[in-house]
């Protein structure tokens, strides 16, 4: 089974390249490298060679955008009679607030992106895709834990683009309903690292998330966490989430291979959280806990389009991938303070 991995290099997609190494795949990353570093694929590499692993792994350093690239990319795979049967699709760009300020990137490499991918693989009839989607795309919480029906209404470019997808995946499958193996899976917050501490999250300047920020102030790179908002309607008064553990995520795609594997042909939306909503002052207490850090904070006013909780409902992923998310909260409090304390400055 060969997979073509796009942002195999980045957080997810590297926790979820090794996970498909370690099981068989033959794996293809295809990665422009703008938002991660080539360290990742060198560290893939040394952790399954010191496991004495065999693993079928290729990196091309390129544009989902690049239509000659993509065709190239399946062609090749064709002549040297190993044709891509599947694409895990995660490469674009995911932050919130840079989304605001430059849509029109957003709509180019997310969209246009995705779009191209599309073309080349229905050219080259491959049917089979897991998308990277966003529990962005819900909006403003109406209900907990949020379902897969949940109202689709996003408060921002990132996740109008995640919707445009989306909306073009479902056009592909209705067009014709024997063909296209689709799974759409709505993440919502990935976080911690590997347990090896080879791979981990390694976010270029300041980190815009919560947890790789909280790590980076328990190392010393950054002085003190910033937390929006002490007056949210939540018990404590912090903004409250769905923090899943990487390595739960990346097993929830392949447990998605399995399924489009045992398929005629399918379209799924599928929520993929722990299902638990935490706090950021239980985040911190766990944190504080788990590793003995202490972590110094200031409180800030709310952010725009930020809500008080959101945390989602899984049941869908555990009925039709037979899937649950293993790993606790203190188990992804000590998995990414390990990756930090390895790996002060990431991967350079
Ligand atoms: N991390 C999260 O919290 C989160 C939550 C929901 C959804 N997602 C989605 O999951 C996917 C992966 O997220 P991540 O956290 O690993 O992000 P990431 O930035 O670490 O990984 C994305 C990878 O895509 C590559 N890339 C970007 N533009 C590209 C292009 N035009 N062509 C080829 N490669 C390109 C980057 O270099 C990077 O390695 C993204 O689509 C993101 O929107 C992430």
């Amino acid at each position: 089974m060969r997979v073509l991995l796009t942002g195999g290099s980045g957080f997810i997609g590297s926790h979820i390249a090794l996970l498909l190494l370690e099981n068989g795949y033959d794996v293809l990353i295809l990665d422009s490298f703008i938002n991660s570093s080539s360290n990742v694929i060198k560290r893939i590499k040394i952790y399954l060679d010191s496991k004495d692993i065999k693993y079928k792994l290729e990196t091309i350093n390129g544009d989902i955008r690049d239509k000659k690239l993509l065709d190239s990319i399946f062609i090749n795979s064709i002549n040297e009679n190993k044709p891509i049967n599947i694409v895990i699709h995660l490469a674009g760009l995911k932050s919130v607030a840079e989304s605001l300020i430059k849509p029109l990137n957003y709509w180019d490499v997310n969209v246009l992106g995705s779009l191209n991918l599309l073309l080349t693989m229905k050219e080259y009839e491959c049917y089979s895709i897991v998308f990277s989607s966003s529990a962005t795309i819900y909006g403003l919480c109406e209900s907990l834990p949020i379902r897969e029906d949940h109202k689709i209404s996003p408060v921002n470019t990132y996740g109008k683009t995640k919707v445009a997808i989306e909306n073009m995946l479902y056009d592909l499958y209705k067009s014709n309903k024997n063909l296209w193996k689709i799974i759409s899976l709505r993440y919502f917050n990935p976080v911690g690292a590997h347990p090896s501490s080879m791979i981990g999250e390694d976010p270029i300047g300041i980190p815009n998330n919560l947890f790789p920020f909280l790590t980076q102030v328990a190392i010393g790179r950054q002085r003190m966490l910033q937390i929006y908002g002490d007056d949210w309607e939540t018990n404590d008064g912090s903004g409250v989430r769905d923090y899943i553990h990487i390595n739960d995520l990346a097993e929830g795609h392949l447990a998605s291979l399995e399924y489009l594997n045992s398929k005629d042909s399918c379209l799924e939306f599928i929520n993929l959280g722990s299902g638990h909503g935490y706090s950021v002052f239980q985040i911190i207490k766990q944190f504080e806990i788990s590793t003995g850090c202490k972590i110094p904070f200031s409180i800030q006013s709310r952010r725009d389009g930020d809500i008080a909780k959101c945390y989602a409902d899984i049941s869908k992923a555990k009925r039709l991938l037979d899937w649950t998310p293993k790993r606790s909260l203190e188990q992804i409090c000590l998995d990414g303070w390990n990756w930090q304390v390895n790996n002060p400055n990431g991967y350079s």
